[in-house]
């Protein structure tokens, strides 16, 4: 029998707490806890994303700072809003929400963002960071899903742990966390030879592919831990992981859906580091 991972529920409990540590901050500093995000052209998924960000900011009481720009905006105007960004004591956290049209360079942007501003945990500096197992702002997907993990006391240590994409955003992060957190790591993506024997044999696994129901039942073994970090469209459009969930469920001990799975604590951990960032700021 398996046992569903409730992502909406961890999330939401985290949500209560991370409102009371923002009432906090402004009874003790007297300023609100501010997150600025930066949405360049017109991207219907990132649409949506950034407006359920700007939402989740007000519920918890943090002030969202939102610009919305042009696609066609220069690299020196975008550059020069991020400038303006650092230097405003307001603003805690910058988030700049990624794709960036093609003619912008992307990680010039995130190398204007101040590390303790960094509240997606992209930048070069807090990524070498995770690396070294300092501390750090984390990427909230992976960060989120080792949350998930610890609320359901699944110990890792020593654990063998494949996470099935290599994504700066994701794949990468989710590794070294959970490298760090002991477990023994291998990473595939597709130019992986044999994956199914590389899940068969894992006791847990992070999908991060992209791709609708791409783990079917028999990549995994009996009593494995699943995470689906996907979100995807099937056949019929209706949204789903890239986990074919329905008939890997009874092989686990544990399972994420999708929805309610990872994707509720992805914008959690983005105001949980927004608060860290301001505390530190304040500090
Ligand atoms: N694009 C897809 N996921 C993310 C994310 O977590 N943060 C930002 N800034 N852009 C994204």
């Amino acid at each position: 029998m398996y046992k569903l991972i409730d992502g909406k529920a961890i999330a939401a409990e985290m949500r209560d707490e991370i409102k009371n540590a923002v009432t906090q901050f402004r009874a003790r500093h007297g300023k609100d806890i501010g997150l600025a995000v930066v949405l360049v052209g017109e991207n219907p998924a990132s649409q949506v994303y950034v407006r359920n960000k700007i939402k989740a900011c007000k519920e918890v009481g943090i002030k969202s700072f939102s610009y919305y720009l042009p696609a066609n905006v220069t690299q020196a105007q975008l550059d020069g809003l991020i400038s303006e960004l650092a230097a405003d004591n307001a603003v805690h956290g910058i988030l700049v929400q990624l794709p960036l049209p093609d003619h912008l360079d992307a990680d010039r942007v995130l190398s204007l963002i101040p590390v303790s501003k960094d509240v997606d945990g992209f930048s070069a500096e807090n990524i070498g960071k995770l690396c070294l197992n300092e501390h750090c702002l984390v990427a909230c997907t992976p960060n989120g899903v080792m949350k998930m993990l610890e609320k359901e006391n699944i110990d890792v240590r020593g654990k063998k742990a494949v996470v099935i994409g290599r994504s700066d955003i994701v794949g990468k992060p989710m590794a070294m966390l959970l490298l760090n957190a002991d477990a023994t790591v291998t990473v595939c993506h597709s130019k992986t030879r044999d994956l199914k024997a590389h899940c068969l044999d894992a006791d847990i696994i992070v999908a991060a592919v992209g791709r609708p129901k791409f783990i079917t039942a028999d990549m995994v073994g009996e009593g494995a831990i699943v995470i689906d970090v996907g979100i995807n469209r099937d056949e019929n459009g209706k949204l789903c992981g890239d986990v074919d969930f329905e008939n890997v469920k009874e092989k686990c001990s544990y399972i994420t859906p999708v929805p309610g799975g990872v994707g509720p604590m992805t914008i959690t951990m983005l105001l949980f580091n927004t608060v860290t960032a301001a505390e530190r700021s304040a500090d």
